[in-house]
Order: structure tokens, then C-alpha cells, then sequence
């Protein structure tokens, strides 16, 4: 990297940013399962933040909460931080899986990504049609312009398993009716989740387990660059395609310097550099407990990557300083 950029400051922002995804997840459990996603992602939104706002960075945000005309805070291009630090590029999601939250069903996470300025694809909030695989698979294993049962045949036979051992993730979603039916008939299974395809593609990495080898299917480009930004901490392949599918999408696409409305992004061109990445389970997941609020404390369950070390952390955190959440 671009060590010149997080050079001696990296190592502590790493640890800064836990704190940041911790207090979004507290804020956004306190509404779990009370149906109310806009109240949820509102407070979430306002804890990532104030806690951003605290940190000795000049971020700016290049995946937020949507365009600024529709989003008053974190939207794309408002910049964070103290404004003493580093110049960095900030992709967040201060509750990735509104609905989730909502329900209370597993998996809802408050996720950001940080990386050297112009790192991150700066990318509008469309969709993404996105195939990912966790690490050790040969370079080449899956192929976004293949079809699905030849991704999912390649995947069997880079793993050395019958096809019937392969499981996809897919989001739930009437558009995947034909990729569905695709994956079922070579004989693969496949997990359908309702919501939260970054924690989707996340699950790859970890097969053993999560049970998820390959992860298929159109969701939103900014959940995309996020998990891309996580695969490159954790080694993995994933490939995306914006769906710029109007030319008013194309447009907008362009306002960001997207000339190649078909552009294949492989993972390192949505997330280059060095890159640190954290996630707290706001709700219980397959890989992250949800946040717990004790008598006398609140215990958080949170992920911390880095690109650069690929070191994975745990942080499981019981803080007793209440009034601080
Ligand atoms: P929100 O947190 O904004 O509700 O997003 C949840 C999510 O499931 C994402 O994980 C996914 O990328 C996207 O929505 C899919 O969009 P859609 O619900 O329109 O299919």
C-alpha cells in the first residue's frame, strides 16, 4: 500500500474502528425486532457517526447511506473525521440488514471499511450482480460470465467434492427464480437468506463453519464494494457488474467516473490498498453473536480485518461504561 497513508497509524485504527461498528450495533440492537427498519438504521446511523466523527482521519465517504440529495447524513461524499489524520476513503453500513434488525432473525450487521484515498470503487447505490468464494480455490474458479451450473461445477471440483456438497448462498428474491432453479438442478444446495448478502458473501470464507461455499446473485453495489472490501482481508475471489440497466443509472454512473457501463470489477478494483474492515453482530449470526444487554453490562461480538497482515480478530467486548452507549 500505501503504506505512506495508514503508515503508523493503521495498527491503531484498526482497533478505533471496532468501537465504531460496536456503538451502530448497540444503538440499532436496543430496536431489534420492534418492525421499525427506518428507526433502526436511523439510530445506528447517528451512533457510526458520532463515533467516526472522533477519529483522527480526513474520511470521506464513498459508500453510504445513499446519494446526498436522498440521505442527510453519511451520504456518499460527506466527509468524517477529525480531520487531523489520514486521508481516507470510508465504505459503511451502519445497519446492513434493516429488515432483519426489524425481525430479529440473524445475521444484521453494522459493517464500515476504511483504505487509502481512491481506493474503494465509488460506486452509485445500485444494483450489483456479484459470485464470490471464500480463499484457498485456484485463481480463475469462478467466472462471472459462466453460467451458474459451470460455476458451481467448478467449485465442486476445485474442492474436491461431489457437486451434491456444495452449498450457494442466494438472497430470496423473485428476480433469482431462473439462477435458483440453475443451482438446483446440478444437484447443489442452496440457503435462500431474506436480507444481508455482505454477511452472505462473508460466509464463504469460512465454510466449515457457515456451511456456504459460493455466493450468487444481484444485490446492492454498495453492500457489494463492503464485502469485496472483507474478501480482501480474508483472501477470497468475487467479481461484481453494476446493473446500470436505464440510461438515467448510467448517468449517474458516469457523475462518478464509471465510463463502462459493463465493467467486470474484480475484487482488488472495488478494493485496493490496504484495507481494514470491521463488522458487530447486531443480531445472532453464523459468525457473530448479536449484541447482549446484561443487568450491568452490554457484550458485543465484533470481526476486524486487515488486508495488508490479513489478520482476523475477534473482539468480543463487555463494556460496563453504560452511559456511554
Ligand atoms: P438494507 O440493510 O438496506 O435493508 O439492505 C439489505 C439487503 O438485503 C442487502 O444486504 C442487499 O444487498 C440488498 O438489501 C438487496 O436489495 P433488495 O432488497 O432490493 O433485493
Amino acid at each position: 500500500m500505501a503504506k505512506s497513508v495508514v503508515a503508523g497509524l493503521d495498527r491503531i485504527l484498526t482497533m478505533e474502528l471496532v468501537r465504531v461498528t460496536e456503538r451502530a450495533a448497540v444503538a440499532a440492537a436496543r430496536l431489534r425486532g420492534r418492525g421499525d427498519e427506518m428507526a433502526a438504521d436511523q439510530v445506528a446511523v447517528d451512533a457510526m457517526r458520532a463515533e467516526l466523527n472522533r477519529l483522527a482521519i480526513k474520511g470521506t465517504v464513498v459508500i453510504g447511506e445513499g446519494e446526498r440529495d436522498e440521505a442527510p447524513m453519511l451520504y456518499i461524499g460527506e466527509e468524517v473525521g477529525s480531520g487531523d489524520g489520514p486521508e481516507v476513503d470510508i465504505a459503511l453500513d451502519p445497519l446492513e440488514g434493516t429488515t432483519i434488525c426489524a425481525k430479529n432473525l440473524p445475521n444484521a450487521l453494522a459493517v464500515i471499511a476504511i483504505a487509502e484515498k481512491g481506493s474503494l470503487l465509488f460506486a452509485p447505490d445500485v444494483y450489483m450482480d456479484k459470485i464470490a468464494v471464500g480463499p484457498g480455490y485456484p485463481d480463475g474458479v469462478i467466472d462471472i460470465d459462466a453460467t451458474p451450473e459451470e460455476n458451481i461445477r467448478s467449485v465442486a471440483k476445485a474442492k474436491g467434492v461431489p457437486v451434491s456438497e456444495v452449498t450457494a448462498c442466494i438472497l430470496d428474491r423473485p428476480r433469482h427464480a431462473k439462477l435458483i432453479e440453475a443451482v438446483r438442478n446440478t444437484g447443489a444446495a442452496i440457503r435462500l437468506i431474506g436480507d444481508g448478502d455482505v454477511a452472505g458473501v462473508i460466509h464463504t470464507t469460512d465454510p466449515d463453519e457457515t456451511g456456504i461455499d459460493i455466493y450468487l446473485g444481484t444485490g446492492g453495489a454498495p453492500e457489494g464494494v463492503l464485502a469485496a472490501a472483507a474478501l480482501r482481508c480474508t483472501g477470497g475471489q468475487m467479481q461484481g457488474r453494476l446493473m446500470l440497466d436505464t440510461p438515467e443509472k448510467v448517468a449517474r454512473a458516469a457523475k462518478m467516473g464509471i465510463s463502462d457501463p459493463d465493467k467486470v470489477y474484480r475484487i482488488e478494483e472495488m478494493a485496493r490498498g490496504d484495507v481494514l474492515f470491521a463488522a458487530t453482530g447486531v443480531t445472532d449470526g453464523n459468525m457473530l453473536a448479536g449484541v447482549k444487554f446484561g443487568r450491568n453490562s452490554i457484550t458485543t461480538d465484533t470481526i476486524v480485518l486487515r488486508s495488508s497482515s490479513k489478520t482476523v480478530r475477534e473482539i468480543k467486548a463487555r463494556h460496563q461504561d453504560l452511559d456511554k452507549f
